[in-house]
């Protein structure tokens, strides 16, 4: 097998050679975004906020591949749901012929590796996830192509106890992030019976009302009517607003579980709302499903996570019979959220080494060592140049200290320390050895 740039154009032969020929620019596939340092503290703020909650419930951390068989989410997700019939980065591996898929969700390999390697024999699971994931929409805001989820999984209980656990979790993400108003929309749609009586109900109701179907209504009518309540097509809101609702055909089994999960909530205070038109986008989902949306001010809201029971999803994956409930978070749109709450914190670190003389880098970079093992974030100028131009690095790196080594601190074996925001601290000049702890005693700025 040969692979071909289809970018290289003209010339590229030439430039090679160091022709001269200016080659295009490469960019980034659309709706696939680069997550540049500027933003990695927010980032890591949400991801150490997320690992303390879940810790704290007892979840532990899966990581599964990104790379999945194609069939696993044909089966999991659905073969006619917006997924996996316009989404899904599906190709023929070339190398062996495997029909292999990007993973658009994760749900569905936590559960193929939980079968796989028989992990319920243990017991109960409590999982969790994070990673990119992979969805080929059209490109908008809080929608792209590469996307990053966090997860979390219960496998093998039944609920509803546990199905409350999730939300509470979700509840208290939302609460040590500092995002309020959210909103919480929950929904029962029903056992297996319960479901299919919904849908033939449905079907009766569409059928009825053919003419004022779409497109992709008239072909979903008979594999898939559920999704028909999704469509955002305005032309068939009041035909969708009259269609039966599933909770005229939830039994007693049902209602019940869905009413302990709403006591739980009630006695944690957390306001919800009970919404039949909540059908979620995935086909796996029995009894509970359940999302949050963010109002953004101005802007449209954006549901920011979104879960439920999946109680068949084991046996269609060809495990045995087993319970699962859990949730996603949408993490761009949650750092959309938090970015309108908390202040942007710049990039810092505690020390800036200034140094200019023959042969200065090599006591730089000793002395760095030295402060890196008493805990200080140090950056070692490099590539030399004028003091003038070292201290507009050192100030623009948001260092809190300059460190100087000059002709003489060299000559001196000692440095010259130079507080750089706080005019309180006088700057000066010590052996080496003691640059830390004087630094340490005036304190710096705190890190992010
Ligand atoms: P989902 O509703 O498809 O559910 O996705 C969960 C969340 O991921 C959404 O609420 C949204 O915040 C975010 N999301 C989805 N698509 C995009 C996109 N194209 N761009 C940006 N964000 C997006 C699931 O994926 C299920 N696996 C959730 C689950 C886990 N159910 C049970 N367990």
């Amino acid at each position: 097998m040969s692979l071909v740039d289809p970018a290289a154009g003209m010339g590229s032969a030439a430039a090679a050679e160091g022709g001269g020929v200016r080659r295009e620019p490469l960019r980034g596939v659309r709706g696939m975004n680069d997550v540049l340092p500027a933003e990695q503290w927010l980032w890591r703020h949400f991801e150490e906020s997320v690992a303390a909650v879940v810790t704290s419930y007892g979840y532990r951390q899966i990581r599964t591949p990104i790379l999945e068989h194609a069939a696993l989410f044909l089966r999991g997700i659905g073969e006619v749901t917006d997924i996996v019939e316009k989404e899904m980065y599906a190709f023929t591996d070339q190398l062996n012929g495997e029909y292999l898929s990007l993973r658009p969700e994760s749900t569905a390999g936590v559960v193929r590796a939980v079968i796989e390697h028989h992990l319920l024999r243990e017991g109960p699971q409590r999982l969790w996830y994070s990673g990119p994931m992979f969805r080929h929409e059209r490109p908008q805001r809080g929608r792209y192509r590469q996307f990053h989820q966090v997860g979390l999984e219960a496998l093998g209980l039944p609920g509803p106890d546990v199905d409350a656990e999730l939300i509470l979790v979700c509840a208290r993400l939302w609460e040590e992030l500092g995002l309020r108003d959210l909103s919480l929309d929950i929904n029962s749609l029903g056992a297996m019976g319960e479901r299919a009586a919904h849908r033939q109900a449905l079907i009766a109701y569409f059928e009825a009302h053919r003419t004022l179907l779409d497109e992709d209504a008239q072909r979903r009518l008979h594999s898939n009517p559920l999704r028909i309540l999704d469509s955002k097509n305005p032309q068939m809101q009041q035909l969708i607003e009259g269609a039966p609702s599933i909770d005229k055909f939830l039994g007693e089994v049902s209602r019940t579980h869905l009413a302990r999960i709403l006591e739980h909530l009630d006695r944690r205070g957390i306001a919800f709302r009970v919404n039949p038109r909540l059908v979620r986008g995935l086909d796996y989902y029995n009894l509970t499903v359940f999302e949050w949306i963010a109002p953004f001010g101005g802007k449209a809201p954006l549901t920011i996570c979104g879960g439920g029971r999946y109680d068949g999803l084991f046996e269609t994956l060809g495990g045995k019979a087993a319970h699962g409930c859990g949730f996603a978070i949408g993490v761009e749109r949650v750092l959309e959220a938090l970015r309108a709450v908390i202040p942007v914190q710049p990039d810092t670190c505690d020390v800036y080494l200034v140094h200019q003389a023959d042969g200065s880098d090599l006591a730089a970079f000793e002395l760095a060592e030295r402060l890196r093992d008493q805990g200080l974030d140090v950056i070692v100028h490099c590539g030399a140049g004028q003091f003038k131009a070292q201290f507009k690095r050192a100030d623009a790196s948001g260092a809190s200290y300059a460190v100087v080594i000059g002709e003489e601190e060299l000559r001196a074996g000692q440095a010259t320390v130079k507080a750089l925001r706080d005019a309180s601290v006088p700057q000066t000049r010590m052996a080496a050895d003691q640059v830390a702890g004087y630094i340490l005693e005036h304190g710096y700025a705190a890190r992010p």
